[in-house]
């Protein structure tokens, strides 16, 4: 998961492959409060792991369910329709809707001290109607803030069930379900559930009945305007359920296999984990992207796209379309970015609830693709895209929305071949942590187009500190390629050769198949965790040796060059910059003095507690620098284009600074903070 303020993506030229999603944010936390509403123990298989489901869990933890989870399973012991007695519990609901409407719903009819808030954003979104409804059954809830909004207090209720309940089904749908949820948890008699306004988003509410079938209850439905608990209802755990893939996630993979030149030997992009006949809602986008010109095909469990037909050799573009979006509001806002690519303008109907989701979704859109260079005009309840004449290179704000970080990622494809910056690239983890990795694990771009930074320099110059922050920031790979020569020492060593030419060709045919593991920061040799042995003085002049023996640095060569993945490099050693990346848009020749540089190993080696004297440690790197500067080949020395820092004075958040300056100033996004 990437943990960096913006994630730049270089432009994207296609894509294929397969590709496993997580499961569904909604069928995870209705299920999740089914079970725990039932006795007994349901076994959940591959419940998606996000923030929502955290948040819906742990406070599920708080009402004293019992919650096991190991790998793809969790297994929930459940409360059996009572809430166990205890003091006032408070309830932090994050910005999850399906966690906070469902679970005000069952505590108010069931009853106890609660109190429930989420962040700043969850106290914007309504549930005043939700309220309402509850109240006219007599449950006591007060509001802690504004009216209309969380937080909320919720005490003990005195139930007149007599009368059919009224909730408005125009603002979310969400209101209705928590209200499904609720009511077999006290059906002495016939509940009736009147819905006013015309409902939207109903595909929700056919999960939820879908889901409360499952779990031994049978509502009866007139229209989408009533819906009767029959009485006697009560809570029976299915023993077990399986969790289908997202299918709002699959949108993006759907828009991906339908707007991208496919990869070559590719049939397109596949999608595992829900197929066509999903009880989910926004699987109906299919529908919505074949109208645009995406092939898709599907099985159980699968689905498969490509884009549209390629006609006289010439991919044609995607089809603009005009479209009541109602039933798949999640997965509309994956059309208006696809509307980026067709032949005309389209437009987005009906779409009024995006104004009280993670954000208002229809001025987060039309203000991001206005960025992008797109002429949009929008509504109180539309959206009209017109494809870019110019394409912008653009900053995309995301608004602390997961799906706009995860829909504005397409327009990476962008014909102009413009990188895009995805800022706070980590609000994803609301439904789907993985979706970059996801991501470019089918997406490709050409492998110079995929950005290096090349930090070289002479040992101890803090080359490894520097690249891997900056890695880290960027949410780039990082290769410390001293590590590999490191490696390939140790394992010769290991191997009873000597470092010398005449075991040249023995000590690069090992390197070539060397069965090396990076984890974290941890390196493994085979089985053998190595991470400290190839850190010490010895393991590094070793390293050296071995690095002036020609066929052994071709022995790396690819290893090295494997390294250069989406959606980019940071590179550190001796010749990235010179021979491994010569055409690296940004390389820095990192030194220092030989004082210094002894002075920091120095402290380095002291404080993990190896024995050191200075005047030695510098007469090593002295030796070192001399023969990695004067080995035929691949000396050590800056590249003709490297630019030069001198790190002797400045401290590492200085130094990481500098070269960030440096990157942002060959991006073509522009200076300053987004306007
Ligand atoms: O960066 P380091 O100290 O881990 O590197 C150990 C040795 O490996 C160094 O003395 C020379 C060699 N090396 C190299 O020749 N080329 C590289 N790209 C990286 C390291």
């Amino acid at each position: 998961m990437f943990t960096t303020e913006y994630l730049d993506l270089p432009p994207l030229a296609s894509a294929g492959g397969s590709v496993t999603l997580p499961g569904s944010k909604s069928i995870s936390n209705r299920v999740l409060l089914l079970s725990a509403l039932s006795g007994g123990t349901t076994t959940l298989h591959d419940l998606l792991d996000s923030d929502d489901t955290r948040v819906m869990l742990d406070a599920l933890r708080a009402l004293g369910c019992g919650v096991t989870t190991q790998g793809t399973t969790t297994v929930i012991v459940g409360l059996g329709g009572e809430l166990p007695a205890g003091p006032a519990r408070r309830l932090f609901m994050g910005n999850a809707g399906t966690a906070m409407r469902p679970l005000t719903a069952a505590l108010a009819v069931l009853g106890g001290d609660f109190e429930l808030s989420g962040v700043p954003r969850m106290h914007e979104r309504p549930i005043g109607d939700l309220v309402d409804a509850l109240r006219q059954l007599g449950c006591a809830i007060d509001y802690l803030g504004q009216p209309g909004f969380p937080p909320l207090r919720i005490g003990r209720p005195r139930l007149a069930l007599g009368a059919p309940i009224q909730v408005r089904g125009d603002v979310s749908s969400q209101f209705l379900t928590a209200l499904l949820m609720a009511l077999p948890l006290v059906a002495a008699r016939d509940l009736v559930i009147e819905v006013t306004g015309e409902l939207i988003s109903k595909p929700y509410i056919e999960i939820t009945l879908n889901l409360l079938a499952r779990f031994g209850i049978e509502v009866r439905r007139d229209g989408w305007q009533r819906f009767t608990i029959p009485a006697g209802s009560r809570y029976r755990s299915p023993g077990a359920i399986h969790v289908e893939a997202d299918a709002s996630s699959a949108s993006y993979f759907i828009a991906l296999g339908a707007l991208a030149a496919p990869t070559p030997g590719q049939p397109g992009v596949r999608i595992e984990g829900v197929g066509a006949d999903s009880i989910q809602g926004d699987i109906r986008f299919i529908d919505a992207a074949r109208q645009m010109g995406a092939q898709v095909r599907s099985g159980a469990n699968w689905i498969e796209v490509s884009g549209p037909a390629v006609a006289a050799g010439v991919p044609a573009r995607l089809r603009a379309i005009d479209l009541d979006c109602n039933h798949i509001p999640d997965a509309a806002m994956t059309l208006a970015v696809m509307a980026l690519y067709a032949d005309g303008p389209s437009t987005l109907r009906n779409i009024a609830s995006w104004r009280v989701k993670e954000t208002d979704r229809i001025a987060a859109m039309a203000a991001e693709l206005r960025r992008l260079g797109a002429q949009v005009d929008e509504g109180a309840d539309f959206l009209r895209v017109h494809p870019p004449v110019r394409w912008a290179a653009a900053r995309i704000h995301t608004y602390d929305d997961h799906r706009m970080a995860m829909c504005f990622a397409l327009a990476a494809f962008n014909p102009a071949g413009l990188p895009v910056r995805i800022e706070d690239p980590k609000c994803v983890a609301k439904t789907f942590p993985d979706y970059f990795e996801a991501l470019f694990s089918v997406a490709q771009a050409p492998s110079d187009a995929i950005p290096v930074i090349c930090i070289d320099g002479p040992t101890a110059s803090g080359k490894g500190t520097l690249a891997s922050e900056l890695a880290h920031r960027l949410g780039y790979h990082y290769l410390d390629s001293g590590a590999l020569y490191r490696l390939t020492a140790l394992d010769a060593r290991r191997a009873g050769l000597e470092l010398d030419t005449a075991h040249e060709e023995a000590i690069a045919a090992r390197a070539r198949v060397l069965p090396l593991r990076f984890a974290g920061d941890k390196v493994f040799l085979a089985a053998v965790d190595v991470s400290e042995a190839i850190r010490t003085e010895a393991a590094g002049m070793d390293a050296s040796r071995v690095s002036v023996l020609p066929r052994v640095r071709s022995a790396l060569t690819a290893l090295q060059l494997g390294f250069r993945r989406l959606p980019g490099l940071v590179a550190d050693g001796r010749d990235m910059g010179t021979v491994i990346f010569p055409g690296a848009p940004l390389k820095v020749y990192l030194t220092a003095s030989a004082a210094r540089r002894a002075e920091r190993r120095y402290k380095q080696l002291i404080s993990k507690g190896f024995p050191a004297i200075l005047d030695s440690l510098r007469a090593d790197l002295e030796m070192r620098d001399a023969r990695d500067s004067s080995r035929s080949v691949a000396p050590l020395k800056p590249a003709e284009d490297a630019l030069l820092l001198d790190n002797s004075d400045l401290n590492i958040a200085q130094s990481i600074d500098r070269v960030l300056q440096w990157w942002q100033g060959k991006q073509p996004f522009g200076a300053g903070p987004s306007g």
